[in-house]
C-alpha cells in the first residue's frame, strides 16, 4: 500500500501542529501540505506548543529548531519526556541544517530534521511517512514474551513510546492464555523460558489456525545462531539477538507489519474483484430471469432496494448490508428452472403447479452453490418462503429458526408483488399491501420483523412528508 492510500483510506482528519515564527517557512508548509487530509495548528514557539498540546491530540508536529523562548530542539525534548506526548512524531526543521543539528535533533527525540530549502520537496512525502507509521503502531498489539520482568519492562517501554499497544507474558504457556482473550498482530518471545520455553510456543502457535499467521520474532541472549536458525525454519519471520536496540527491534517490526499488512491488503483486493465479478455474474442471471417474464422486470432489484433500505434503518453494518442485498436480489433465481406454462401462468395454479414453483428454493441454491463465497446468501434464497407458523417451504421452519434476512427479504418481496401489476390483478396501493402484511402478522410473517417494517415505512412517510 502506498503512503496516499493509507491517507485515503483513514477518513479521519489528521491534526499537525506547526511551530515557527517565521511567516514565510509558515506559509510554505501550509501550502505544502494542502494535498493532504490535515488539519493544521500554528504557533509561535515551544510555549504556545506546550499550551496548544494539552487540549489538542496531535498526530504530528513540526516544530523550527530556531524560534525564540522555546525553541524546536527544547520542545521537542520536553515532549518526548511526557508520558502523553512522548509517542507524537516530531520533524525538526532549520535554516542550513548542519550536521550537528541534524545530531541535535534525533537526540532530542526527532523523527525526522529537514532544511527549510528543501521543504517543497522533502516535506510532503516525509509527512506522509510519519502518519502512516503512526497509523500502523496504534493499530498494532504487540506480545512480549519473556521471563525477565526488567527485559518485559524495558521493551514494553520502548514499544509503548514509539505507539505499539503492548502485551505481556512471562512464558510461552501464559502468552497462549493471554492470546485467547485478544490476538496480538506480532509476537516478540525469548528462547529459553521456564514452564513453556520458545521453541514450544512457536510451535503452539503455529498449529492454531487463528495464530498461525501471526509475525513471529525470536530473540535470545545467547549468540546461538543454531538455535536462531531452528526458529525461522519452525516458522519464525525473524530473530534478533540481546541486548536489543529498541530502534533496530522497532525497524525490523515495521518491516515485519508493513509487509504483512501488504499481504492482508492485496487479499482483500483480491476478494473484491472476486466479488464484483460475482456480481456481474448474478445481474446477468437475474436479467435472464426476468426477460422470461415481463411483469417481474425489475422484482429483484426493487425487493433487494427495499430489504437493503430496512436493514440499514435496523443498524445492520455496511458489510452486511451487502450482503444481504445480494441475498435479496437473487432471491428467486431459482425460477429459471421453473417451466414457462407455471411462472408464465395467467392464473390460479393447480396443485401439482405449486409443488413445481415450491421448487425455486432449491434450484436456485443449486445455481449459485459453486459461485465463490456465497455461504452466507444461500440461506436467503433457501428460506424466503418459510413461514413464521411453520407452514412455509421448503423445510417448513418456523419462528426464530428461519434466518433474519430471510426473514426481511419476505415482506419486501410480498410488498413489492403486491403493489405492481400482475397478469391475473391490477396493482394494489400501498395501503392494501400494508393491511395484509399486517393480516398476516405471527402467522406468515414474523410479527417482530413486520413491526420493524411499518416503522421503517413510516419513518419515510414522515421524511417524504417534511
Ligand atoms: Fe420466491
Amino acid at each position: 500500500m502506498n503512503n496516499s492510500e493509507t491517507l485515503t483510506r483513514k477518513k479521519r482528519k489528521y491534526k499537525i501542529l506547526v511551530a515557527t515564527h517565521k511567516l514565510t517557512t509558515r506559509s510554505i508548509i501550509m501550502n505544502t501540505l494542502t494535498s493532504l487530509n490535515t488539519d493544521c495548528y500554528y504557533v509561535k514557539d515551544g510555549d504556545e506548543g506546550l499550551e496548544i498540546i494539552s487540549d489538542v491530540n496531535f498526530d504530528l508536529i513540526i516544530a523550527d529548531s530556531l524560534m525564540p523562548h522555546v525553541n524546536g530542539i527544547v520542545f521537542c525534548e520536553t515532549l518526548k519526556k511526557n508520558p502523553q506526548t512522548h509517542s507524537i512524531p516530531v520533524i525538526i526543521i532549520s535554516n542550513q541544517i548542519s550536521s550537528p543539528d541534524i545530531n541535535q535533533g534525533f537526540n532530542a527525540g526527532a523523527s525526522s530534521c529537514i532544511d527549510i530549502v528543501n521543504i517543497e520537496n522533502q516535506l510532503t512525502d516525509i509527512v506522509k511517512d510519519e502518519l502512516e507509521k503512526r497509523d500502523l503502531h496504534e493499530q498494532q498489539h504487540i506480545l512480549i514474551v519473556d521471563d525477565s520482568r526488567t527485559i518485559l519492562s524495558a521493551l514494553g517501554k520502548g514499544l509503548m513510546q514509539a505507539g505499539f499497544r503492548v502485551m505481556t507474558a512471562e512464558n510461552g504457556k501464559k502468552a497462549l492464555e493471554l492470546m485467547l482473550m485478544k490476538k496480538p498482530d506480532l509476537i516478540l518471545s525469548d528462547i529459553i523460558m521456564p514452564e513453556m520455553d520458545g521453541f514450544s510456543y512457536l510451535s503452539a502457535t503455529r498449529s492454531i489456525p487463528e495464530f498461525a499467521d501471526i509475525p513471529f520474532i525470536a530473540m535470545s541472549t545467547k549468540n546461538d545462531r543454531a538455535s536462531m536458525r531452528r526458529m525461522v525454519q519452525a516458522g519464525a519471520a525473524s530473530y534478533i539477538l540481546k541486548p536489543i536496540h529498541i530502534e533496530q527491534l522497532i525497524i525490523t517490526i515495521e518491516n515485519i507489519l508493513s509487509t504483512q499488512f501488504r499481504i492482508v491488503l492485496k487479499d482483500r483486493e483480491r476478494l473484491s474483484l472476486e466479488q464484483k465479478q460475482t456480481l456481474i455474474s448474478i445481474t446477468s442471471l437475474v436479467t435472464a430471469l426476468e426477460a422470461r417474464d415481463p411483469y417481474t422486470k425489475g422484482h429483484s432489484e426493487a425487493v433487494s432496494k427495499m430489504t437493503s433500505d430496512i436493514v440499514t434503518y435496523m443498524g445492520t453494518s455496511q458489510q452486511a448490508k451487502e450482503r444481504i442485498a445480494i441475498g435479496a436480489m437473487l432471491h428467486d433465481i431459482g425460477k429459471i428452472g421453473i417451466k414457462d406454462k407455471v411462472l408464465l401462468k395467467p392464473g390460479p395454479l393447480t396443485k401439482d403447479e405449486f409443488e413445481h414453483i415450491k421448487k425455486h428454493p432449491i434450484i436456485g441454491i443449486n445455481i449459485v452453490k459453486n459461485i465463490p463465497h456465497m455461504d452466507d446468501i444461500i440461506p436467503i434464497i433457501q428460506f424466503h418462503h418459510e413461514r413464521f407458523d411453520g407452514k412455509g417451504y421448503p423445510a417448513g421452519l418456523k419462528k426464530d429458526n428461519i434466518p433474519f434476512p430471510a426473514n426481511i427479504v419476505a415482506i419486501a418481496d410480498t410488498y413489492d408483488s403486491l403493489t405492481s401489476k400482475r397478469p391475473y390483478r391490477n396493482k394494489m396501493s400501498s395501503g392494501q399491501a400494508l393491511q395484509i402484511i399486517y393480516d398476516n402478522r405471527g402467522t406468515q410473517f414474523n410479527p417482530d420483523y413486520v413491526d420493524i417494517f411499518f416503522k421503517f415505512i413510516f419513518s419515510k412517510e414522515k421524511i417524504a412528508a417534511i
